[in-house]
C-alpha cells in the first residue's frame, strides 16, 4: 500500500500538479483497476484498454462522461443490465441534455447538427478571423513586454473563436467576452459582474436563432438556425441553443489550457523555442506532442450498462469507469519513453487527447488551428519568450499553480515576459 492506493484521486490536492505518478502506479499494477480509495471507480489507464472502452457503446453509456462519480447514481443498481434504469433516470443526471452525455441513437441524431457547423468553408473563414484576433489580443499588452497567458490571451482567444465560428456578429464580441469571462478579460464595466454566463448564452442564442428563422441571412447563424436532424425534422430553437452553449463549454477552457501548456514549454525550453523559430514546419508536430503530453481533458467517464469485461477484468453493470486519456497517452506499451517530449516522435498522432469513437471531439481540427496560429504570431511578435521570475520564482525553483480539478489539466495562471518585435 502507498499513497496512490490510499488517497482519493478525486479530492486529494496532491495529484493536481502532476497526476502521472498516480496513473503510472495503477497502470503498472493493472491497466483496468478498481480504485477503492477513489470512489470505487474502475480506472482504465492502458492505451488499448482505453480505446476498447471508448469504442464500446453497447456496454458503456456516456451519461456520466463529464463528471464521473459525482453526484452518485440516482438509483440503486439492479442486475447485470441497467439500460432500463439509465433510460428511466436519464433526466436526473447533470448535463443530460447535452451532446456529450447522450447515447446512440439520440447522440447520432444530435451530432449531425454539430457536424454541419464544421464545414471546410466555415473553418477557413474562422481561421482568417483567428489571425486577426491573435494580433488584436497581443496588441493589448505588446508594448509592456509581459502578459498573463491564460486570461490575457488563451481564454479570450478560444472564446471569441467559438463566437465567430457560430456566427456571433462582431459587434457583440466585446459583450460576449465581458459576460463569459467577466472578471478576467480586463474590462469589468457595465453589466458584466454577477451575470450567469449560461443564462447570458441562452438568452443571446435564442434571440439570434429566432431572428434568423424569421429573416434568414447569408451567415453562419442562419446555417445553425436551418440545421435539421437526419430524418428532416426541424429541431426546436432550444435544442440548437444547447448546442451553441455546449460548444462554448467544451471548446473554451480546453483550448485555453492547451495554449498555456504550449507557451510554458516554449518559454522554459530555449532550445525548443529556437528550433520552432528557425523551422516553422515543426509547429504541428510540437502541437501533437503537447496534446499527447498535456492533453487538457484529464478524465473522461463511462457507466457500464451491462456486466462486461475489459482486458481480463470484469466490470459489473453500474460501475463508473474513469477513462484516463492522459494515462493512455503516456502508456509505455504504445509510446517509447512516454514522459519525454520529442517533437520527432513518429507515432505522436496516435494520442487520444480528443477521445475516440462516436464521441470523439468535433473541435479537434479547430483547436489545432488555434494552437498553430497562436504559436506563429507569438514567435513573430515576441523575442526571447520567458517565464516571469517575479511571478513564478527563479529557474531552479519555479512555482506553478494548476487548476484544482480532476476533469481538466492545466495551469491556473502563467506569467510570461518577452522582448517586443516591431
Ligand atoms: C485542446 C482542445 C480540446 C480537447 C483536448 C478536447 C477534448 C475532447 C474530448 C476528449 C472529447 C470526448 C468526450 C467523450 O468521449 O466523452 C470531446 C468532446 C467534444 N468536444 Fe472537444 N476538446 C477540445 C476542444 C474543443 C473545441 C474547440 C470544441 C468546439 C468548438 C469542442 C467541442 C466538443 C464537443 C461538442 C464534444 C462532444 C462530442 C460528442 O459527445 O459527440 N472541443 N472533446
Amino acid at each position: 500500500m502507498n499513497d496512490f492506493d490510499t488517497k482519493d484521486y478525486f479530492t486529494d490536492p496532491s495529484f493536481v500538479a502532476d497526476p502521472h505518478p498516480f496513473f503510472d502506479h495503477h497502470r503498472s499494477k493493472c491497466p483496468v483497476r478498481r480504485l477503492e480509495a477513489s470512489q470505487n471507480v474502475i480506472a482504465v489507464t492502458g492505451y488499448d484498454e482505453v480505446l476498447a472502452v471508448l469504442r464500446d457503446t453497447a456496454n458503456f453509456s456516456n451519461i456520466v462522461a463529464p463528471i464521473g462519480p459525482f453526484p452518485p447514481l440516482p438509483f440503486t443498481v439492479d442486475g447485470d443490465d441497467i439500460n432500463g434504469q439509465i433510460d428511466a433516470h436519464r433526466e436526473q443526471f447533470p448535463m443530460y441534455e447535452h451532446l456529450v452525455t447522450m447515447d446512440p441513437p439520440q447522440h447520432s441524431r444530435t451530432r449531425r447538427l454539430v457536424s454541419g457547423l464544421f464545414t471546410p468553408r466555415r473553418l477557413d473563414e474562422n481561421e482568417h478571423f483567428m489571425w486577426a484576433l491573435s494580433d488584436r489580443l497581443i496588441d493589448q499588452f505588446h508594448a509592456s513586454g509581459k502578459f498573463e497567458a491564460l486570461f490575457g490571451y488563451g481564454v479570450p482567444f478560444a472564446l471569441l473563436t467559438i463566437a465567430d465560428l457560430l456566427g456571433v456578429p462582431a459587434e457583440h464580441h466585446e459583450s460576449f467576452a465581458r459576460h463569459l469571462n467577466a472578471q478576467k478579460v480586463g474590462s469589468t464595466e457595465g453589466e458584466s459582474l454577477g451575470t450567469n454566463p449560461l443564462e447570458f448564452l441562452d438568452e443571446k442564442f435564442t434571440e439570434f436563432l429566432e431572428d434568423r428563422r424569421r429573416e434568414p441571412r447569408a451567415d453562419a447563424l442562419t446555417i445553425l438556425a436551418d440545421a435539421k436532424y437526419p430524418d428532416g425534422k426541424v429541431p426546436d430553437v432550444v435544442e440548437l441553443v444547447r448546442i451553441a452553449t455546449f460548444l462554448f463549454g467544451a471548446g473554451q477552457d480546453t483550448t485555453a489550457r492547451l495554449i498555456t501548456s504550449m507557451l510554458l514549454q516554449i518559454a522554459e525550453n530555449h532550445d525548443l523555442q529556437k528550433q520552432l523559430r528557425e523551422d516553422r514546419s515543426l509547429i504541428p508536430p510540437f502541437i501533437e506532442e503537447m496534446l499527447r503530453m498535456e492533453g487538457p481533458v484529464k478524465s473522461d467517464f463511462r457507466l457500464a450498462r451491462k456486466t462486461t469485461t475489459v482486458g481480463d477484468v470484469e466490470i459489473p453493470a453500474g460501475t463508473v469507469v474513469m477513462v484516463s486519456l492522459p494515462a493512455a497517452n503516456r502508456d509505455p506499451a504504445r509510446f517509447e519513453k512516454p514522459h519525454e517530449l520529442r517533437i520527432d516522435r513518429e507515432n505522436a498522432r496516435e494520442h487520444i487527447a480528443f477521445g475516440r469513437g462516436v464521441h470523439s471531439c468535433p473541435g479537434g481540427p479547430l483547436a489545432r488551428v488555434e494552437a498553430r496560429v497562436t504559436i506563429e504570431r507569438i514567435l513573430d511578435r515576441m523575442h526571447d519568450l520567458r517565464v516571469s521570475e517575479a511571478e513564478h520564482g527563479p529557474a531552479h525553483e519555479r512555482e506553478f499553480r494548476y487548476e484544482p480539478t480532476y476533469i481538466l489539466r492545466g495551469l491556473a495562471e502563467l506569467h510570461l515576459e518577452f522582448t517586443p518585435v516591431g
